[in-house]
């Protein structure tokens, strides 16, 4: 009998970057076979966050990555177990954000935790696309209105 090694991951992927894929491509070196959860958009609101991307085209992203053989949502933080037995996982991996947060798992998987890529997050990535709101946009202008009041009234 050939033993398939699975790897599983989570995460939700909005505005899919680098450190996404680079992930995945460690990952799916570890095993054989890689399954990763794609948090929903609900479960993204029970963690606080508020995806740009909606779901399905996530969903849509995660599954077509060559390193990924399948997607799964994401909707509860008590799913794991359950989802480690479905898939036959022995590898369950994250980002080391999440630094022995999973270790309780030791029982039933292999937890590893890989360094994050450097300089890139979907944090960030919001950060940067925000200077370009319509309201900042604004606001930098008046800023720069006042500072030419300013300069006029001084020469
Ligand atoms: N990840 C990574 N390197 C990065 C960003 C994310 O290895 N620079 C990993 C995370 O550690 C996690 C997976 O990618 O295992 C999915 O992370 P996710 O939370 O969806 O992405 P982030 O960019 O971290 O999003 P946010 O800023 O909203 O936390």
């Amino acid at each position: 009998m050939v033993l398939v090694k699975t790897v599983i991951t989570y995460g939700t992927f909005d505005l899919f970057h680098i450190g996404h894929l680079n992930i995945l491509r460690r990952l799916r070196g570890l095993g054989d076979r890689l399954v990763v959860g794609v948090s929903t958009d609900e479960f993204n609101a029970v963690k606080g966050k508020r995806p740009v991307v909606p779901f399905n085209q996530r969903i849509d992203i995660v599954s077509s990555i060559k390193f990924v053989d399948e997607a799964f949502p994401e909707c509860t933080w008590e799913q794991k177990r359950a989802d480690f037995e479905r898939f036959g996982a022995s590898i369950f991996g994250m980002g080391d954000d999440w630094n022995g947060k999973f270790n309780h798992f030791s029982d039933k998987v292999e937890v590893v935790y890989l360094t994050r890529t450097d300089g890139i997050s979907t944090t960030e990535l919001k950060r940067v696309l925000s200077a370009f709101d319509e309201r900042h946009v604004d606001e930098l202008k008046r800023t720069l209105d006042s500072i030419g009041q300013i300069v006029k009234e001084l020469s």
